[in-house]
Formats: C-alpha cells, structure tokens, sequence
C-alpha cells in the first residue's frame, strides 16, 4: 500500500523551513502532495500558481528529489476532503516553536474527526525556527537580504514582485 501524506500551508513564499519539512516527509511517505492552500485571512504577494512554481524551481535548486513530490492548490474546501479524495494517510505540519503546536492541535483534532486523517508534527530544523514567510516579505521590503530564509528561485521572485509593486 502507497502511504500518501499532504504537506498543506500558504507558502507566500516557501521559505528554506519549509523545504526542509518537506524535503524529510519525501523520506517519511511514497508521495507527498505540496498543498497550496488559499487562506481568506492572508493577502497573498503570490499567486496560486506563483507560489507551487516557486515552490518546483526550490526543489530543483536544493537538488531535492522531485519524483514522489506532487504539486496542487486547494482554493475551497476542506483539506480533510483533499486527503480523503487523494488517498492520504497524514497531514504534515511543521513546528517552530510551542505556540505553533497550540496553533495546530485543534485543527489536528478537527481534521481527524472529519476524515480521519493523522497529523505528523516535525520540528524545523535548527537555525530555522524563527522564519515566517511574513518576515520574509518584511525583510526583503525594507531592502534586507533574505538569502539565508529562502531559495535563489524565492528571492529572485520576491525582489521582482516587490519592485514591480
Ligand atoms: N518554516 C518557516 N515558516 C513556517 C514553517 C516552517 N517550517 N511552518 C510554518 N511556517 C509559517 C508560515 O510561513 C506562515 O507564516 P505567515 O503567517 O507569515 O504566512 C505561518 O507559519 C503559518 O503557516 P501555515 O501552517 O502554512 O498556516 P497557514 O495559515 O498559512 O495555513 C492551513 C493553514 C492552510 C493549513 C489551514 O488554514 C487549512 O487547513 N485550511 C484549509 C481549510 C480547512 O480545511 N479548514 C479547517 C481546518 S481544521
């Protein structure tokens, strides 16, 4: 049996935090679905489809393993539902800090009942704790560098963007 996960989140922009969670599920499960996920609380900087070609152009640049990765947005509707549909087992959440885990344990709980679905917590790896894409945008608005938080591909977009606006 194929053991499906989706990696869910607003990634605008996939910072190197995330790409490191997702680059340890593709380790954890056969296929890891990359779930872009229109929240109606956030204005995005990026697209939908901005944000999962970031999200490719990231992986190829990091040399991480493409093969079991899928790339998809979900603009309505559960998430839940998207995992039964694709036939996931799991919802992975990456961690930063306690108040992450507070943030996330109630909709882990929900997603559950709903379909059942298991979450798997993974902790950001070391040195990347304290990233949000929000900083990110912040930083790179106020002329900052933000190489160290993200890819070529991310920057290099993120640049564009913000002087185009
Ligand atoms: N590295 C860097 N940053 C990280 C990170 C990591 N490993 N993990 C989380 N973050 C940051 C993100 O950059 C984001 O920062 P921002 O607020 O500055 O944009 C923040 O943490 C929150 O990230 P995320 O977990 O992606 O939350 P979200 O609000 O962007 O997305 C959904 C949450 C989309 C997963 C959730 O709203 C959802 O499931 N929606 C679908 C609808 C649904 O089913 N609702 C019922 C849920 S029970």
């Amino acid at each position: 049996m194929k053991h499906i996960a989706v990696y869910p989140g607003s990634f605008d922009p996939a910072t190197l935090g995330h790409l490191g969670i997702l680059k340890r599920s593709t380790k954890l499960f056969d296929e890891v679905h990359v779930l872009v996920v229109h929240n109606p609380s956030k204005t995005p900087l990026f697209s939908s489809s901005e944000r999962l070609n970031m999200i490719k152009q990231s992986v190829r640049e990091l040399g991480i393993d493409i093969s079991p990765i899928r790339f998809a947005s979900l603009e309505t509707g559960l998430l839940a539902d998207y995992a039964e549909v694709h036939g996931a087992c799991a919802l992975i959440k990456g961690f930063r800090t306690v108040a992450d885990i507070e943030y996330e344990l109630p909709m882990s709980q929900v997603n559950s009942d709903l379909s059942g679905v298991e979450t798997v917590f993974m902790a950001s790896e070391p040195g990347l704790g304290y990233v949000s894409s929000s900083l990110v945008k912040e930083v790179a608005n106020l002329g900052g560098d933000i190489s160290k938080y993200v890819t070529q591909a991310v920057a290099t977009a993120v640049k564009e963007r913000l002087d185009a606006n």
